[in-house]
C-alpha cells in the first residue's frame, strides 16, 4: 500500500486531527494546542492495520462465555503497596502507563520495583530517555540497590529498544521512563509530539503481548492532572495509574485510574524519605499524626480507599469576609461538593454563611472522593462557624442529601473497627443497617455511635456542646 505523505494538524492534548491550523482545538477545547506534523494518514488516524485488502477476509474461531480461562499470570513486585494498586503483581504481556508530575518520584518507584524483581532473579530492564545511565545508577546506589541486576540503557530509538530486549530471554518487566521521550522510524513526525507518542506505545504494546513482558511507560502530567500528550494512549494500554502528592508532603499516592486486570479503587501509600519511597503499611496513623485537638473545625472523617478504611482530619475555616462575593476554596475535595454541603447547612441546619468565606482542607495532601465525607465536612464546617471544638475522639461519616437527610453509606463495620483500632471511643454516622440474615445475636458495633438522621441533630448536637462548655 502506497502511503500518502500529508501535513496532518493535530492536537497535542487529545489527539484529534484537523485539516488546518486553528487556535483551538475543536475536540478538546485546548488553546495552541494545535501541530503541524507529517506522516502516513494510517498512523495518523489511529490504531489501522496495514495489511494487503482482501476481497474475503479469514474465518476464525467464535466462542462461548463458558469455557476454561486461566486466571491472568502475574509477578508480584514484592512491594506490597504496588502490588495492592495492580491488583496483586503485574500481569505478563500487560501494558501500565505510570503518571504523575515532574519530580514526583515515578522513576524512583520503578528503580525500587525493578531492582526488587531483578533481586529475585527475574530479567528486567531500565530504559531510561530523560537520564544518563550514570544518572539512573547514581539514583540506584542512593537507594542502596547498586547492586541489583537490572539491565539499565539510555535510548529513544523504539525499534532499537525492542531489537534489544528481543535479545535471550524475554524481560519480566520493562521500564519506558518516560514515553514522550521516544521515537519510532515508522513516524515522520518529530519526537514528543502525539503522533510519536502513539506509534511508539503501539509498538511497545505489540513488543508486550508477543513476549509476554509486562511494560511499563512513564507519562508526565500537565498542569491540568492530563497525561500530556499521551491522552490517545490511555486507551490502548491496559493500566492507567497515576502517582500523586504534592511535593510539600512526605506522602505519596499511588491510584488506579483503569485497570482491566485489577480494581480501581484501591491505593497505595508511600513516604519519601532521604532512602527512596517508604511503604505506608497503616496510613491512618499517619493521615492523623500532628493533629490539632483543642482548635474548632477540625473533625476526622471515617473514609474508605477500596477495601482499606483510611481516617483523614477535615479541616474548615469560616471567617467573616471582607468581599462582595465571599471566597470558597477546597483543597483534596470536590468544590461543588462543598458548595451543596453550605448550601443544605444554610437551608436546612439554619446557619448564615453568606457573608462568610469558607476554607475546606483534608489533611496530609490526600484527596477525597466519597461523598460519605459529607457528614465530616459539615461538621468541621458547624464547628469552626460556632467556635466548638468537636469531641477528640470522634469520627464522623456519612452522605448528605438536598434535603438535609444523612444517607447510609457502605463499609460501616469497616470503618468503625478502624476507627476503634486507633483509639477513637465513639463515632456521628447515618443509623448503621444491621444485616438481619447474617447477624446471629445483636451484633455489637465496635465503637459506640451516635445514629443521626438529619443535619439539624448535628447542628444541635455540637451548639449543645457549647453550653455543656460554659
Ligand atoms: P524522581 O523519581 O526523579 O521523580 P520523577 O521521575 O517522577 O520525575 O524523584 C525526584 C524527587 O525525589 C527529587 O526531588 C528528589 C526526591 N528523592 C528523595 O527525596 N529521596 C530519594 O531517595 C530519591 C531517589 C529522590
Ligand atoms: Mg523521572
Amino acid at each position: 500500500m502506497a502511503k500518502q505523505r500529508h501535513p496532518s494538524f493535530v492536537c497535542q492534548e487529545c489527539g484529534a486531527v484537523h485539516n488546518r491550523w486553528k487556535g483551538k482545538c475543536e475536540a478538546c477545547g485546548g488553546w495552541n494546542t494545535i501541530v503541524e506534523e507529517t506522516g502516513s494518514a494510517s498512523t495518523m488516524a489511529g490504531p489501522v492495520a496495514t495489511r494487503p485488502s482482501r476481497a474475503k477476509g479469514r474465518i476464525f474461531p467464535l466462542e462461548g462465555l463458558q469455557g476454561e480461562t486461566k486466571e491472568a499470570p502475574r509477578t508480584p513486585s514484592g512491594i506490597a503497596e504496588l502490588d495492592r494498586v495492580t491488583g496483586g503483581g503485574f500481569v505478563h504481556g500487560s501494558i501500565i502507563l505510570l503518571g504523575g508530575d515532574p519530580g514526583i518520584g515515578k522513576s524512583t518507584l520503578l528503580m525500587q520495583a525493578t531492582a526488587a524483581l531483578a533481586m529475585r532473579g527475574e530479567r528486567v530492564a531500565y530504559i531510561s530517555g530523560e537520564e544518563a545511565v550514570a544518572q539512573v545508577r547514581l539514583r540506584a546506589e542512593r537507594l542502596g540497590l547498586g547492586q541489583a541486576p537490572v539491565e539499565l540503557a539510555s535510548e529513544t530509538n523504539v525499534e532499537d529498544i525492542i531489537a534489544t530486549l528481543s535479545q535471550g530471554r524475554p524481560p519480566a518487566l520493562a521500564i519506558i521512563d518516560s514515553i514522550q521521550t521516544m521515537w519510532t522510524e515508522t513516524v515522520e513526525s518529530a519526537p514528543g509530539t502525539v503522533t510519536q507518542v502513539r506509534g511508539s506505545a503501539q509498538a511497545l504494546i505489540r513488543f508486550a503481548k508477543t513476549t509476554g513482558t509486562t511494560v511499563i511507560l512513564v507519562g508526565h502530567v500537565t498542569k491540568d492532572g492530563q497525561i500530556a500528550g499521551p491522552r490517545v494512549v490511555e486507551h490502548m494500554v491496559d493500566a492507567v495509574v497515576s502517582f500523586e502528592g504534592d511535593t510539600g508532603h512526605h506522602f505519596r499516592i499511588l491510584r488506579a485510574v483503569k485497570n482491566r486486570f485489577g480494581p480501581t479503587d484501591e491505593i497505595g501509600v508511600f513516604e519519601m524519605s532521604d532512602q527512596g519511597l517508604r511503604e505506608v503499611p497503616n496510613p491512618s496513623e499517619l493521615f492523623l499524626a500532628g493533629r490539632d485537638m483543642a482548635t474548632a473545625g477540625t473533625a476526622v472523617f471515617a473514609g474508605m480507599e477500596g477495601t482499606r478504611p483510611l481516617l483523614v482530619e477535615i479541616q474548615a475555616l469560616v471567617a467573616p469576609s471582607s468581599l462582595g462575593t465571599p471566597r470558597r476554596a477546597v483543597v483534596g475535595w470536590d468544590q461543588s461538593r462543598l458548595s451543596m454541603v453550605l448550601a443544605v447547612l444554610e437551608a436546612h441546619g439554619g446557619l448564615k454563611l453568606g457573608m462568610h468565606d469558607v476554607y475546606l482542607n483534608v489533611a496530609g495532601g490526600l484527596r477525597i472522593t466519597e461523598p460519605a465525607a459529607d457528614l465530616a465536612a459539615a461538621a468541621a464546617l458547624v464547628s469552626s462557624l460556632s467556635g466548638n471544638p468537636l469531641p477528640p475522639d470522634t469520627v464522623y461519616f456519612g452522605e448528605m442529601g438536598l434535603s438535609g437527610a444523612i444517607r447510609p453509606v457502605a463499609q460501616e463495620q469497616a470503618r468503625l473497627k478502624e476507627a476503634a483500632k486507633l483509639g477513637f471511643s465513639s463515632a456521628v454516622a447515618p443509623a448503621v443497617r444491621v444485616d438481619k440474615s447474617k447477624s446471629t445475636k445483636n451484633e455489637r458495633l465496635p465503637l459506640a455511635t451516635s445514629s443521626i438522621g438529619h443535619i439539624t441533630d448535628l447542628v444541635a448536637g455540637i451548639a449543645a456542646r457549647r453550653r455543656k462548655a460554659s
